[in-house]
């Protein structure tokens, strides 16, 4: 009991250094139907998208497809050196940082 309550939980780069990507929970190799149902609502088909917490990276990956210029950030180095490698050469649209939310190096823009 004490045991389980004293465990470590691993953080996010160590989750995913250790356990495969494509087994998470949250995997999604698809765009999420609620937002796709939302941009063909809104007819939005360009534009910016920041992605915070981008995770595998697959959301960023199919809203570059649709056209859209993305930013997908996550605090774990090791998913964003592995988005990197798998999808910034095919989409020039695309890029992925390293930022923590709670501590972002983003800056506010005004336009
Ligand atoms: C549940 S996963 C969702 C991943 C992705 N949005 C998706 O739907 O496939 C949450 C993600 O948030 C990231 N994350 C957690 N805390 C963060 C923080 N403070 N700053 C940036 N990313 C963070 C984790 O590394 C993880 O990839």
């Amino acid at each position: 009991m004490t045991e389980s309550i004293n465990r470590k939980l691993p953080t996010w780069d160590e989750y995913y250094k250790n356990e495969k990507i494509e087994k998470m929970p949250w995997y999604n190799e698809n765009l999420d139907l609620d937002l796709e149902d939302e941009l063909n609502a809104m007819h939005l088909n360009n534009g910016i998208f920041l992605d915070l917490g981008t995770g595998p990276g697959t959301q960023a990956m199919e809203l570059a497809k649709k056209g859209f210029d993305v930013i997908g950030s996550d605090i774990s180095e090791t998913v964003i050196k592995r988005n990197k490698i798998m999808y910034e050469n095919k989409y020039p649209n695309l890029e992925f940082i390293v930022d923590n939310i709670l501590d972002s190096n983003f800056k506010a823009v005004l336009i």
